[in-house]
């Protein structure tokens, strides 16, 4: 069997074990594989990399994906679908790992309802997919902001100042949530909550009334303001339809500032986030799922996911990982409410 591998969307850190994992079991058992560069676009523009025991020798630690990586849609394509099966049958591939997150995975089921023999394996930062109790690559990033927002204690509580971290992860509060109660944050702001300016400000004075002189606030990215609408980066939409969102941490600081007279300071951590070595967690799980993807693919279980379930990993419909964003449980962040202001 030839066994073709693919990362797609936004890189993050767990990548390159899952690729290592795939391609260890697969070469124990004999068979071929290759890398497609660059997610779908390799499909479409035949551009591949031969990988063998050598060319994952030593990756395991590292960020990032040897593929590379794009947000190449190949059904906004003329023709794109076509050229994809096209380009399958001549490269000899029987059969597909996409690793990526609701868009590389979405694309991944609908060629599988077109008879491409496809497995998933779930990955983004924002664990913002179904389907799956966690994806790798957010552990990493949420002990990242962790670190980054006890840093920003010390500076905060010399100045006297407030804080405001903004942090991604699209239309979920995933990341800001974990980071923000696992760095002790004093406010965390999430997209499925308006942002009442008020509280926000109400709260950061009763603090100081306590006696306390600064306070960090850890806003998410696509957290917006009551009847406001998110804030962007850039209008255009990419070619899955995502905008580009960003500046909600600069107009909170200045309010912030302006209501409380607090001295603010604005710190957007950006891809920081999905930069640089994964953590043992992510290089795990990466681990585990690219072994159970390759067993998929033995068994001809095609059109699955793996997932993590508690703490086996099992395998579920690649269209109910997609179905609908997974956004942030609300009771994790009622408790977290226990520790603001
Ligand atoms: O989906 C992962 C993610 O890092 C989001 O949190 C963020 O909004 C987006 O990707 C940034 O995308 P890009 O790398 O295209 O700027």
């Amino acid at each position: 069997m030839k066994i073709g591998i693919l990362t797609g969307g936004g890189d993050c850190p767990g990548l390159n074990p899952v690729i290592r994992a795939v391609v260890r079991t697969a070469m124990n058992d004999n068979q071929t594989i290759v890398g497609i560069r660059h997610g779908w676009k390799g499909l479409l523009d035949k551009e591949t990399k031969p990988l063998d025991l050598k060319s994952v020798s030593g990756i395991l630690h590292k960020g990032g994906t040897i593929l590379g990586t794009s947000r190449t849609n190949p059904y906004k394509k003329e023709g794109g679908v076509e050229i994809v099966k096209k380009n399958l049958a001549e490269l000899g591939i029987d059969a597909l790992v996409a690793i990526g997150g609701e868009d590389t995975l979405g694309v991944a089921t609908n060629l599988y309802k077109e008879g491409v023999k496809v497995v998933g394996v779930p990955k983004t930062i924002d664990n913002d997919l179904g389907a799956t109790d966690f994806t790798f690559g957010f552990d990493t990033a949420i002990n990242i902001v962790m670190e980054c927002i006890d840093r920003l204690h010390t500076t905060a509580e010399s100045h006297d100042r407030i804080m405001v971290v903004e942090v991604m992860g699209r239309h979920a509060g995933w990341i800001a949530a974990y980071s923000g109660i696992a760095g002790g944050a004093d406010y965390i702001l999430i997209p499925e909550i308006p942002i009442d300016a008020k509280e926000v400000c109400k709260s950061i004075q009763s603090r100081h009334e306590r006696g306390k002189n600064f306070s960090i606030i850890v806003v998410s990215e696509g957290a917006f303001f009551k009847d406001e609408n998110v804030c962007l980066q850039e209008k255009n939409l990419d070619e899955f339809g995502h905008v580009r969102l960003g500046g909600i941490g600069q107009t909170l600081g200045k309010l912030i500032e302006d209501t409380t007279g607090f001295e603010t300071r604005v710190t957007v951590l950006g891809h920081i986030q999905r930069g640089g070595t994964p953590t043992a967690f992510d290089r795990v799980l990466g681990t585990r799922f690219g072994v159970k993807a390759y067993k998929l693919i033995k068994a001809g279980s095609f059109g699955k996911m793996v997932s993590l379930k508690g703490n086996q990993i099992v395998d579920v419909n690649l269209e109910d990982a997609t179905k609908e964003l997974k956004t942030l449980d609300l009771d994790l962040y009622e408790m977290s409410k226990i520790f603001f202001s």
